[in-house]
């Protein structure tokens, strides 16, 4: 998730850019970058300048007080690093011979692309997929078509992946080419000036008539005006609109809370961490160059706090279950206090969203220390936790705001099925068959969790009817034990009111003793094995005047005769239904916080990232 601006029209460009990036840099501050062009040839030597460093805008601010870029069309970028490390090399904009590019999302095929390009000739002077990019428009630019929008064009037919691209030609200075494809992308319209955008923030102290580029668009623009087509260059009739939201309000893409709107977020950010790791020709599962020995994996430790320690219980189900290896689960701040077992059969998977939480890092330290494997699970390219470990998985979440974890927890979730399917195909516990199944239904979940985390409406009404209880509890069995555990952080932390979760069967070994009619119980109650025997806890829950809120499945014509309210996700594999399930949790921590006004993308006492033991 990064963001770009790019600027045509008869002002300095630069300010405006930097202006632009400083409203973006929270989907990204790996690195900056600008690229500029004077179409007047009064500055410059014909060529656009770059200026681009690591680190955040204020390190570019620096730098360009030193290197100025003058001109009047240009492009800008904050990066958030998924392929290549945050560095000067991988910042963006990457140029090749006359064409400049940036680039937000990820380009699936990069490997291909770049061996292909290199037997021919290209050199690359970065490890980015978006460098791919800029030197196929120059192949196409060189082949002889010398209009940038088709150049553009042929270019696309050859790249696979999510993007928003930004290209410029120092041959057609006064103009900019962007194309979209499940990354967002919008235009502004000015007079004798005009913007393309990652978001609308970047370009509203400037205009409020935009247009928000469609899937599978694309856009010439000049200080003339622009025009829209789809890839295959046929027309497409946009009618701008006018943006009356707050530059507060727009930064948050018009929720009120940076929670909210990752929590809408999700369903495309497991899409970006699906991207490039799903194979289906194998039906198997691709790791980004992690090599994992599974000859050598005896045992598998992950070690995480909150909730990603929470992924993690999740992770333990599906590894043992998928791939019969034998997991155990620590907490990250107790792993070093027992003076662990471990030796070089361990694989120790280190599961944390920032990558810099001290307690996980310690004890990477100490499982180091016994000749453990390590595998960092996060959410941040090159943290002090991946950097730590032998291999990294990425969620590619995007940059996460709202202190209370929501997208890094579902895209953790992810990675853990991943894993699991990956280590299953290896050690020959998982059946082909089933793997494509799997395979097949993770493609498919995006589009269930955007059904869930539409039904926001419902989960107000609760929250309203719910949200003076003094106290909830939360159950659930098997792989909804954890999300139970995860429910009962969410609505603690955001809202304050005291949260319990418990494994189902282990309610009537004490826990049952709270239950009176002003407590409400939250019971995990989606189909499969465990069904009945919750749907018996639910039956102790009622018989005490509790109050019932079930999660369940689709279709489920017999919960409602056990519940007072019933709240239902679309059916899915076993393995997948955590991801569904935490989704209305998240949502009923949110509103009911909402509800008693709490400060909710940063609840009292809370860190983002706890870099203390
Ligand atoms: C809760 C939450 C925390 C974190 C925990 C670990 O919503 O966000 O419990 O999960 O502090 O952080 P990471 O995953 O960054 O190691």
């Amino acid at each position: 998730m990064c963001g770009i601006i790019g600027y045509v029209g008869g002002r300095q460009a630069t300010p405006i850019l930097i202006s632009g990036l400083r409203r973006l840099e929270y989907r990204g501050y790996d690195s900056a970058g600008v690229s500029v062009i004077d179409p007047s040839g009064v500055t410059g030597d014909g060529r656009a300048r770059v200026v681009r460093c690591r680190g955040k805008l204020a390190a570019l601010e620096d730098k360009l007080t030193k290197e100025p870029a003058p001109g009047t069309t240009g492009m800008g970028h904050t990066r958030w690093a998924t392929h290549g490390r945050p560095s000067d090399e991988n910042s963006h904009p990457h140029r090749a011979g006359s064409i400049t590019v940036i680039h937000n999302g990820i380009i699936e095929n990069h490997l291909a692309l770049r061996a292909e390009l290199a037997a021919s000739g290209a050199h690359f002077s970065s490890e980015t997929d978006t460098e791919i990019f800029a030197h196929l428009v120059e192949r196409a630019v060189q082949s002889g078509t010398t209009d940038l929008t088709t150049a553009v064009r042929r270019s696309l037919a050859k790249v696979r992946g999510s993007f928003a691209f930004v290209v410029m030609s120092d041959k057609e200075p006064g103009t900019l080419v962007a194309a979209k494809n499940s990354s967002p992308l919008v235009v502004g319209l000015g007079d004798g000036e005009n913007y393309v955008a990652s978001d609308v923030t970047a370009i509203l102290s400037e205009t409020r008539r935009v247009i928000f580029v469609d899937e599978g668009e694309m856009v010439t623009v000049t200080r003339q005006g622009v025009q829209i087509t789809d890839f295959d260059g046929k027309p497409r009739v946009r009618e701008p609109k006018t943006i009356t939201w707050s530059a507060v309000q727009a930064e948050k893409g018009g929720y009120k809370h940076y929670m909210l709107k990752e929590i809408h977020e999700q369903p495309r950010a497991v899409a970006d961490t699906l991207v490039g790791r799903v194979d289906l020709e194998h039906d198997d599962v691709l790791l980004d160059g992690i090599d994992l020995d599974p000859e050598r994996i005896k045992r598998i430790v992950f070690i995480a706090c909150g909730t990603s320690y929470h992924a993690s219980l999740v992770g333990e189900f599906l590894v043992e279950s998928l791939a019969r290896i034998p997991v155990e689960v620590d907490l990250a701040s107790e792993f070093r206090y027992r003076d662990p077992i471990l030796g070089r059969g361990d694989l120790v998977v280190a599961v944390s969203q920032s990558g810099e939480t001290l307690d996980t890092m310690e004890a990477i330290r100490e499982a180091k220390k016994k000749g453990a494997q390590i595998l960092a699970i996060s959410n941040v390219v090159e943290s002090s936790i991946p950097r730590l470990s032998d291999h990294a998985f990425y969620t590619h979440a995007g940059p996460e705001i709202g202190v209370a974890s929501t997208k890094a927890f579902t895209t953790q979730l992810i990675a853990t099925v991943l894993l699991a399917i990956y280590l299953g195909r290896r050690t020959g516990a998982l059946p082909r068959e089933r793997a494509r199944e799997l395979l097949a239904e993770l493609l498919q979940l995006p589009n269930k969790m955007r059904d869930v985390v539409e039904s926001g409406a419902q989960l107000q009404v609760l929250a309203r009817r719910y949200g003076h209880s003094h106290g909830f509890l939360f159950l659930g069995r098997g792989a909804q034990y954890p999300i139970a555990l995860e429910g009962a952080l969410k609505l603690k932390e955001l809202s304050y009111i005291h949260a319990e979760g418990y494994a189902a069967g282990e309610m009537k070994h004490g826990p049952i003793a709270l239950i009176d009619e002003t407590l409400p119980v939250v019971v995990l109650a989606p189909r499969g094995p465990n069904y009945d025997k919750v749907v018996s806890n639910l039956a102790e829950v009622r018989a005490r005047q509790g109050k019932v809120l079930a999660v369940a499945t689709k279709g489920d014509a017999e919960i409602g005769g056990h519940a007072d309210d019933v709240i239902l996700v679309p059916d899915s594999a076993l393995e997948l239904q955590p991801v569904l399930t935490v989704l209305p949790l998240q949502l009923l921590a949110y509103y009911v916080a909402d509800f008693k006004g709490t400060d909710i993308d940063q609840p009292r006492n809370l860190a983002k990232s706890v870099t203390v033991e």
